[in-house]
């Protein structure tokens, strides 16, 4: 195996999307019930955190739906039983992403209005909450299970291709700047971090 290997570019993501994650969470813990309670100062906050975890983790999941699971499926690495965790997996990049929108909209409704009922605030909490532990479990579940089975599995040449690849696209990326909502994220974060 490669010194560097590339399941370690993508360990060091999971923990800056993980904390980007988590200051949402702490953004909506911030918020407070009632009519113009919150003010619009809150809702903005949560937006923004909202927004900077997406960005880091469309890219995220992007990466190794092109780069990673393809090459690992190709390899013939992931059988049976990884291929149906495979499965689940692209299916938790899915909800994450549509629960995350789901948190955008309520944030920027929150911060154009300034107002946040306690049933609505309750939801997000819940919401936010449940998407942080199917992330968390997600990831922990691809550093401990699938990564090593990559890493044992593909050869130094091939586990070092898939390290230039992933590293090709944040540089093409870079230049990308911020991103665009419409057309996806940048990769302002993760793809400048060296
Ligand atoms: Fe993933
Ligand atoms: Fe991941």
């Amino acid at each position: 195996m490669p010194k560097d290997s590339p399941m370690d570019d993508l360990r060091r993501e999971h923990q800056l999307v993980l904390a980007d994650m988590a200051e949402a969470q702490a953004a909506v813990q911030e918020l407070k019930p009632g009519p113009g309670a919150s003010g619009r100062g809150p809702g903005q906050l949560l937006r923004s955190r909202l927004g900077q975890f997406q960005e880091g983790m469309l890219l995220h999941f992007q990466r190794e739906e092109q780069f990673v699971y393809p090459e690992a499926r190709r390899a013939g690495l992931l059988g049976e039983f990884l291929n149906s965790e495979a499965e689940e997996d692209m299916r938790a990049h899915q909800v994450i992403s549509t629960r995350t929108e789901e948190l955008i909209s309520a944030a920027e409704e929150i911060e154009r209005t300034g107002d946040i009922d306690a049933q609505t605030l309750s939801r997000l909490r819940t919401i936010v909450g449940l998407t942080r532990t199917l992330l968390e479990r997600h990831a922990a579940k691809e550093d401990t299970l699938i990564f090593p089975m990559i890493e044992r599995g593909l050869s130094a040449e091939q586990l070092v291709a898939m390290r230039d690849h992933l590293r090709d696209s944040r540089a093409v990326g870079d230049l990308s700047g911020p991103g665009d909502p419409k057309s996806g994220p940048g990769l302002t974060r993760l793809g400048g971090q060296d």
